[in-house]
Parts: C-alpha cells; sequence; structure tokens
C-alpha cells in the first residue's frame, strides 16, 4: 500500500515536473517570440532610413540617365523629330560616335542643330547628360 502511495507521487510528481517544464517551454516562447520582434523592429527602421536616403538621392544629384533620357530626351529621341538620331538606331548612333564619344557628349551639352543644349534639361549637371547618352548608347546596339 505504501510503496503504490510512493508510486502514485512520484507518477504525480512527475506529471507535475512535465506540466512545469512544458509551461516553462511555452513561456521561454513567447520569450523568444518578443525578442525576435525587438530584433527585427531596428531593422525594420533602417530600411526605412534607407527609403528615404533613396527618394532624397532621386530628386537629387542621383538621377540616373534612364530617368533624365524618359524626362528630358525622349520626346525627340523616340520620334526622331528634326532628324534626331533615334534609341534603338544603332546605325545612326554609330555615324556619331565617328567623330569620338567626347564630341557627342560636348554637342549634347552645348547644342548642335536641332539639339538644344542639354536637350533643354537646364537643370541637368553634364554627368547627367552623359548619363543619359550613355542610356541611349546602351540601347542602341
Ligand atoms: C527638341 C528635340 C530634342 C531633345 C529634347 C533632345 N534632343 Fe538630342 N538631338 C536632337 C536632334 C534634332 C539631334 C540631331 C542634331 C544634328 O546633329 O543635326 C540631336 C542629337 C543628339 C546627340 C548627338 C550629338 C552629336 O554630336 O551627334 C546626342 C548625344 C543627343 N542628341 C542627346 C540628347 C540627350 C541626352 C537629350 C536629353 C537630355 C536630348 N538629346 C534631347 C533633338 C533633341
Amino acid at each position: 500500500m505504501s510503496q503504490l502511495r510512493i508510486f502514485a507521487l512520484i507518477t504525480i510528481a512527475s506529471v507535475a515536473l512535465l506540466g512545469c517544464s512544458a509551461k516553462e517551454n511555452s513561456e521561454l516562447t513567447a520569450a523568444q517570440e518578443e525578442a525576435v520582434a525587438e530584433r527585427i523592429a531596428p531593422v525594420g527602421h533602417v530600411v526605412k532610413a534607407g527609403q528615404v536616403v533613396a527618394v532624397v538621392s532621386a530628386g537629387g544629384a542621383g538621377r540616373s540617365g534612364s530617368d533624365i533620357y524618359g524626362t528630358n530626351c525622349m520626346a525627340c529621341h523616340t520620334s526622331g523629330i528634326a532628324g534626331a538620331p533615334m534609341l534603338g538606331d544603332a546605325g545612326a548612333w554609330t555615324d556619331r560616335l565617328t567623330k569620338g564619344i567626347e564630341t557627342v557628349y560636348t554637342n549634347a551639352i552645348n547644342g548642335i542643330n536641332g539639339m538644344p543644349a542639354r536637350g533643354t534639361c537646364m537643370d541637368c549637371s553634364d554627368d547627367e547628360v552623359i548619363a543619359a547618352i550613355d542610356y541611349i548608347l546602351d540601347n542602341s546596339k
């Protein structure tokens, strides 16, 4: 009888222990989840900060050649208005490049014949005009 009682006690004790450790585990999981959430939060902030930086640079000096082309050059260089060499017309650009790429850059910056100075992008830096020309040339091979 007393042996049975001890057995019963051990059984109850182990169930209690198991229950305890199981409960502890779930608390740990909750704590881990919280810790993970905390670890993710700063990453979210960094991404947000990065997006702000990207927006600032898009409005500042970092406009890509494709941006400049789409805003300032496309009207003439996609349609060939006034004899503008067209984007994608490899032959037309090869002919123009025979005078040297530096001359082509300078002509676009200063204007030549029907090509207005900087393609009318008066707030474009030389580098931005050049980036737009490189974009045209890259897409005219
Ligand atoms: C109003 C129309 C117009 C716009 C806008 C325009 N272009 Fe042109 N572009 C021309 C014409 C026309 C020519 C051909 C000029 C010539 O050689 O007779 C030309 C020629 C060029 C050339 C060749 C220059 C050379 O030496 O042969 C480049 C490079 C060029 N444009 C780049 C650009 C870029 C970059 C932009 C935008 C920033 C732009 N153009 C915007 C009309 C335009």
